[in-house]
């Protein structure tokens, strides 16, 4: 993990523009907000999932980075005063706080497009077909019916309860879609998979991307600011519907349990080059920042 982790920080640190280069505050600003800190959950996934279909690191490594790379941009958004108005993230001022608001904004901004001509430049798969359809997978999962349409939901639910159905379709759509989309490239950058394991490996991403959020409200309500690196108990405070508001702590602890149970479960075709899908699984669930 450690060694998956480090290599993106380098391939990161590559990919994204010198902070000397001219408009050089942007270029310092989007540095800022993609390297250093950060679990890399997403690209631990692509390089997970590529085990499976043998794919090339070189590749991996472009994709993860541009998975990466919109998520990043999602917390930088995420933080602003609009949405959840956070001043800590990963153990820093936030990108609006260390700039300000309209930096933050082109932050994100350039960070998405990035992601997409990352994917448009670097050779990623035998068939240019392929590649294009990871072009639309990374573009759906971030887009109106994927992250950014759950980010809408959530804001709109804001001092609100929902039914556990919305919660759902909720936390699936703002996290779960980015996450499955990081699993579905990765397995796409290498041979192309028999169809029921591409369904199986859909099944074990979908389950380990709402368990990624059920999680992240748990530990908001239940680790400390320091562990997170970001400020906790801000979810009850800002009145946001979580999991732990419908179902409280244990419950909630029960369903990412049984998620990842479910992802587990998922994986029982792959036998051993399932494993490092598995222990992410195991990962996602029971981290504890
Ligand atoms: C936090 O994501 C935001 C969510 C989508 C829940 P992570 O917990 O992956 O944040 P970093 O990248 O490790 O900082
Ligand atoms: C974030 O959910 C989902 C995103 C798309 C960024 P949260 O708002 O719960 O994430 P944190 O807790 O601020 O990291
Ligand atoms: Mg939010
Ligand atoms: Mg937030
Ligand atoms: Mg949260």
């Amino acid at each position: 993990m450690g060694g998956i982790q480090a290599r993106m920080e380098e391939a990161l640190a590559r990919l994204m523009p010198r902070p000397a280069i001219a408009p050089e505050r942007l270029h310092e600003a989007m540095r800022y907000a993609a390297l250093e800190g950060g679990k890399r959950v997403r690209p631990l996934l692509v390089f997970a999932a590529g085990e499976l279909s043998r794919a090339p690191a070189a590749r991996l490594e472009v994709a993860a980075a541009a998975v990466e790379l919109i998520h990043a941009y999602s917390l930088a958004h995420d933080d602003l005063p609009c949405m959840d108005d956070d001043v800590l993230r990963r153990g820093k001022p936030t990108v609006h706080v260390e700039y300000d608001q309209a930096t933050a904004l082109l932050v994100g901004d350039a960070l998405q497009s990035l992601a997409f001509q990352l994917l448009a430049e670097h050779r990623l798969a035998d068939e240019p077909k392929t590649q294009l359809e990871m072009v639309r997978v990374l573009a759906a999962a971030a887009g109106s019916r994927g992250m950014a349409g759950g980010q809408q939901l959530d804001l709109e639910a804001t001092g609100k309860a929902l039914s556990l159905p919305e919660l759902e379709f909720m936390h699936i759509h703002k996290t779960g879609a980015l996450v499955r989309a990081a699993v579905l490239l990765g397995a796409m950058c290498g041979e192309p998979l028999a169809p029921e394991a591409r369904a199986g490996l859909d099944r074990y991403a979908k389950c380990v991307g709402l368990a990624f959020q059920v999680v992240d409200d748990l530990l908001d309500a239940e680790a400390s600011t320091a562990t997170l690196g970001k400020t906790a108990g801000k979810d009850s405070k800002q009145g946001k519907p979580t999991y732990v508001s419908a179902l409280g702590t244990e419950r909630s602890r029960e369903l990412a349990e049984e998620l990842r149970g479910d992802a587990h479960a998922a994986l029982a075709g792959f036998g051993a080059g399932g494993r490092r899908l598995g222990e992410l699984a195991d990962f996602i669930v029971l981290r504890k920042f």
